[in-house]
């Protein structure tokens, strides 16, 4: 018997598989599909302070091997989430943690201040891919200073929960934001966020979403983010001891093994659940048939086995 079970700073999982965030909104929306206690952890859609609409549609366009989206985070706000979400969050049986995005430090502050006390969550993802309004718009997660001093401003407002940091791909080097919030008090990292992309309508010759841009998801992106997790393992995190969460395009075990042996503890799926949304079963055995097949007891055997061809 395999044991699946990982250790993201101190929570135990049963095992590494998670939602990604916003792909399965608030746990509910998905329980006529899909077992959710055959979980590690959910993670919910991004919570701002106040509630949002998100954007105008075309909101979401497909494209070859990927999705673009540009929902705009509407939610319920954090009212509504501690009123309603929360409750029915208890009764789902695994680890919560919440995502936690702002337009400003300190829309960050109030909301993960507020689930400090929550017990059934037990950490805050952090969305740092959202434009600063205060800095001009530029996305909080793109460059280290502003990075490192969301990171470390939220850190202290945490309480009992781990402060996991969400990184965008939408930089020169990702594994140099890695280190900024890394140094700056993150307990874990997740990664990656979507890829800002554009889809083209040549009738109208405008791009297909109102917002013009959006992120790319699915598996047109899994390889860069498979790259991306090595490169934060091996020049950051595994120094630092510090797990990783990788996402990005994972459809099937192969996809989530080859997060593992990149250096990622735990794994998120999103977009692969609106093509299969029980697709995180035959993941999760398919990775403990492939650790039987090469005689490993746990799942952590294998996190960071990667042999490189090159020496670096
Ligand atoms: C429709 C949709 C909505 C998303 N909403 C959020 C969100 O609210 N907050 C966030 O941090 N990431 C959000 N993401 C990004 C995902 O959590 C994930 O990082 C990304 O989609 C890559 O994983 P995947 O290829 O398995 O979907 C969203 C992705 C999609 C497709």
């Amino acid at each position: 018997m395999v044991d699946l079970g990982v250790d993201i700073a101190g929570v135990r999982l049963a095992n590494p598989l998670m939602t990604a965030s916003g792909t399965c909104g608030y746990a509910r929306e998905y329980e006529d599909f899909f077992d959710l206690r055959q979980l590690g952890a959910f993670v919910t859609k991004s919570i701002t302070a106040k509630p949002r609409t998100g954007n105008q549609p075309q909101r979401v366009v497909e494209t070859p091997a990927g999705l673009l989206n540009a929902i705009g985070l509407e939610n319920v706000g954090l009212a509504r989430f501690l009123d309603e979400k929360v409750p029915e969050l208890e009764t789902l049986g695994v680890p919560v943690f919440v995502n936690v995005a702002g337009a400003e430090l300190s829309e960050y502050l109030t909301v993960v201040e507020a689930l400090s006390d929550v017990p059934v969550v037990r950490g805050v993802e952090l969305n740092i891919s959202c434009p600063n309004v205060k800095a001009g718009g530029m996305s909080f997660g793109v460059e280290p200073n502003q990075a490192a001093a969301v990171t470390s401003a939220v850190k202290v407002k945490c309480g009992k929960n781990i402060l996991i940091v969400k990184l965008t791909p939408n930089v020169t080097d990702i594994a140099e934001i890695a280190r900024a919030v890394v140094d700056a008090g993150a307990d874990a990292l997740s990664m990656v966020n979507t890829l800002t992309a554009m889809v083209v309508d040549v009738a109208t010759r405008r791009p297909i979403l109102a917002n013009d841009t959006g992120g790319l998801s699915g598996p047109a992106i899994h390889p860069v983010a498979v790259y991306m997790v090595h490169r934060v393992y091996t020049r950051v995190a595994r120094a630092a001891g510090v797990p990783i969460i990788g996402m990005g395009g994972i459809q099937d075990w192969r996809g989530a093994v080859e997060f593992l042996l990149a250096g990622a503890t735990g794994l998120a799926v999103g977009t692969a659940m609106f093509a299969d949304p029980t697709c995180l079963s035959s993941i999760r055995e398919g990775i403990a048939d492939y650790l039987q097949k090469y005689g490993h007891d746990r799942v952590g055997e294998i996190v960071g086995a990667l042999q490189l061809n090159r020496s670096e």
